[in-house]
């Protein structure tokens, strides 16, 4: 990757952080006068969810939100993005784990066990929706996204780890594959983080 493009890619990431934060997440702002009544188990519990309105992201787009202090990535994948996810042959995996809190136990690291299911109720693809936190699991920096490295995935810079378009790692230092948090769509276009 070229440094003009690494620029790009950091600027747009930037930029989809930004309108997130402006406008996207309703956080626990609303909820705030009711949870202070309540204990501080429920209290921290109610704050460590946000919701996020993702009806504005396109197929082939992220945003990045921020929740309990780090980067989560929401993409809206493209058919071809889950085609290839899918066609990963699971024995090159280096780390062959889900890395998904949604399941319990250690699930193997197929697509199919990191994407978020569609709600009933919405319409779309199958397999479209990936959330994963946006920490690379080396030494902690952010990856680029937008079919970023040789995988068309993320691309962390900080040492080179590539991970493909299911968040998995493919090439480099990092040992697992990016996490993906407790999870759901609440509505066909509301997804809930915690
Ligand atoms: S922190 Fe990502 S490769 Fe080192």
């Amino acid at each position: 990757m070229s440094h003009a493009e690494d620029h790009e890619g950091t600027r747009r990431d930037f930029l989809y952080y930004a309108t997130a934060g402006a406008g996207a997440v309703t956080a626990g702002a609303a909820v705030w006068p009711l949870v202070q009544q309540m204990n501080p188990s429920a209290d921290v519990k109610a704050l460590a969810s946000i919701r996020v309105d993702v009806s504005a992201v396109e197929p082939g787009t992220q945003i990045t939100v921020k929740w309990q202090g780090k980067p989560v990535f929401i993409r809206r994948r493209t058919e071809e993005e889950i085609a290839d996810a899918n066609a990963v042959d699971l024995s090159e995996l280096i780390d062959p784990v889900a890395r998904n809190e949604n399941i319990v136990g250690e699930a193997e690291a197929t697509d199919e066990n990191r994407f978020l299911p569609l709600p009933p109720d919405a319409e779309g693809v199958e397999g479209e929706w990936l959330v994963m936190m946006g920490v690379c699991t080396h030494l902690g920096c952010v990856p680029l996204g937008n079919s970023a490295g040789e995988f068309h995935g993320w691309f962390c810079p900080c040492h080179g780890s590539h991970y493909d378009t299911s968040g998995r790692i493919r090439k480099g230092p990092a040992p697992q594959n990016l996490p993906v948090p407790v999870a759901a769509f609440v509505d066909a276009t509301t997804i809930e983080l915690g």
